[in-house]
């Protein structure tokens, strides 16, 4: 049989995203002996440097994280010489020629698959795509090639970015990349829910009487202000990251846990939800605060953004599903730079028990007798379920306590980044956890003719102070669907 072979090339090899997390996360594929026999990694960007070069920046992105010995060192040496560079612009075909004869060369006749991973801005999505079509796709191993948002701003220009792409490439083989959807607790969801008698039956109207998805942050653009004013927080995190997690924890069973069944079901789910409306939602921007004589600068301090800015780096928004299992229930979602702290979970209430024995035992306030199982997926990854319990002694007083599994005391294997997870399955061709270009649409559909409105109609936003908790208009517009941020209470 003929031996295959894998050349990834990094297109935006000097990029920050490049540096951060595809370089770091190869190298601990490699390390975990993930990547195949044969492979080659090529960084391809405009700026002039040799192998040698490349080697050099790629090598201060790694780290021996997993282990710190000598065995660490040597295996970043080993996979540094399966690195390489090629210089190139994004928009030549000549350059991508150039490229694939250096791939064939590495292929040395083995079968070739090629995986692109596009680390650059979508506006050249399409001109890379066309060039490298030319040359460098290959004809008889598969070719891939990995997307990240923003897919556009809006259905419209995230449709033609779609229909762009797909005149070079067809849709098996555009894997968009939602790095949540990496996420080890995001990954955990389906198993939590579908393995689990004790869930299973509960994940309804029936008894389940909000969820929350929760996001945020303890820092402010900080100099990214630039990428971000273009999209602010609810096409940054809510469009896609929050209503991923959202579609994968409210989907019908699916048929089997392959990719397109999944994927089915996300798709149906997000088509049962209603576009959201201006007064399902409530924006914020940060402004400057000083605590502890330090100062932090407000969003439109940052001098990568355009005075006088109204893009919301909070928003908090309720969202419905029109179907059977979810009719009534409000999900409620909650994304935020520049609050008190970093943390992203999923928070699922309860409703009362009916006619609960113990209702005295907890005043008026029945709120506190219910049920939340929260999943937090970063940081301290942990699931915990509030039950109530008697507090022990001769006396009759209850308490809401923890059923906890905190990852860190229960397993002692470091938890991948997502990034580990989402390269290795393009590797393998596993399609479960990237977007189906009619996820996408459905995605922005629901979020479209809010953001035309809030820029239409310049919604102000308001201010919430940096470090804060975010604006109190959160607060009622929770309030309205009467439910309380778990994360507050
Ligand atoms: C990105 C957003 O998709 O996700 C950033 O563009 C955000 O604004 C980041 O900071 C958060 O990712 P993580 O994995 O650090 O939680």
């Amino acid at each position: 049989e003929r031996e295959s072979t894998v050349s990834i090339t990094v297109v935006g090899a000097s990029g920050d995203l490049a540096k951060k997390k595809i370089f770091p996360a190869l190298f601990a594929l490699y390390y975990e002996g993930c990547l195949p026999k044969h492979f080659t990694i090529f960084g391809y960007a405009r700026s002039k440097m040799t192998d040698a070069e490349l080697r050099t920046m790629v090598s201060k992105t790694l780290t021996c994280r997993i282990d710190k010995s000598e065995n660490c060192s040597e295996k970043m040496e080993q996979f540094l010489k399966r690195c390489f560079y090629h210089s190139g612009q994004y928009d030549s075909e000549e350059n991508f020629a150039e490229l694939d004869k250096k791939l064939k060369e590495h292929e040395g006749g083995r079968l070739p698959n090629r995986l692109f991973y596009l680390s650059i801005p979508p506006n050249i999505f399409i001109d890379v795509v066309k060039s490298a079509s030319q040359s460098g796709s290959s004809k008889d191993g598969w070719t891939r090639v990995i997307v990240e948002k923003p897919f556009g701003r809006d259905s419209q220009s995230s449709a033609a970015l779609t229909r762009g792409l797909k005149q070079y490439l067809e849709e098996d083989q555009i894997f968009r990349i939602d790095h949540y959807l990496g996420k080890e607790l995001v990954e955990n969801l389906s198993i939590l829910r579908f393995s689990n008698l004790v869930f299973e039956p509960l994940w309804s109207r029936q008894y389940i009487r909000n969820v929350q998805l929760i996001f945020s942050e303890d820092f402010g653009t900080e100099g990214r202000g630039g990428y971000f004013d273009n999209y602010g927080i609810i096409r940054d995190i809510m469009q896609n990251h929050l209503l991923q997690i959202l579609a994968l924890f409210a989907m019908e069973t699916p048929v089997s846990m392959d990719a397109e069944d999944i994927r089915n079901e996300k798709v149906k789910v997000l088509r049962s939800m209603k576009p959201l409306q201006l007064e399902d939602v409530v924006i914020g921007q940060y402004k400057s605060h000083t605590r502890g004589g330090v100062t932090y600068p407000g969003y439109i301090d940052d001098k990568t953004v355009p005075k006088g800015s109204l893009t919301p780096t909070f928003a908090a928004a309720a969202l419905f599903i029109d179907n059977a299992r979810w009719d009534g229930v409000p999900f409620l979602m909650k994304a935020g730079k520049a609050l008190h702290t970093r943390r992203t979970e999923i928070r699922v209430q309860f409703r009362h028990v009916p006619g609960n024995l113990y209702k005295r035992s907890f005043g008026t306030d029945l709120d506190r007798a219910t049920n939340e199982l929260v999943i937090r997926v970063q940081p301290n990854e942990a699931i915990y379920l509030k039950i109530n319990n008697k507090i022990p002694g001769l006396g009759m007083r209850l308490d809401r306590s923890n059923l906890n599994l905190l990852y860190a005391s229960r397993y002692s294997k470091e938890i991948p980044d997502a990034y580990e997870r989402l390269l290795l399955d393009a590797i393998e061709g596993e399609r479960r956890l990237f977007i189906r270009s009619d996820e996408l649409d459905a995605a922005w559909e629901l979020f479209t003719p809010l953001l035309k409105e809030l820029e239409e109609k310049k919604i102000a936003p308001e201010l919430y102070p940096y470090g804060s908790r975010g604006p109190v208009g959160a607060h009622y517009l929770a309030a309205n669907y009467n439910v309380r941020w778990g994360d507050l209470s």
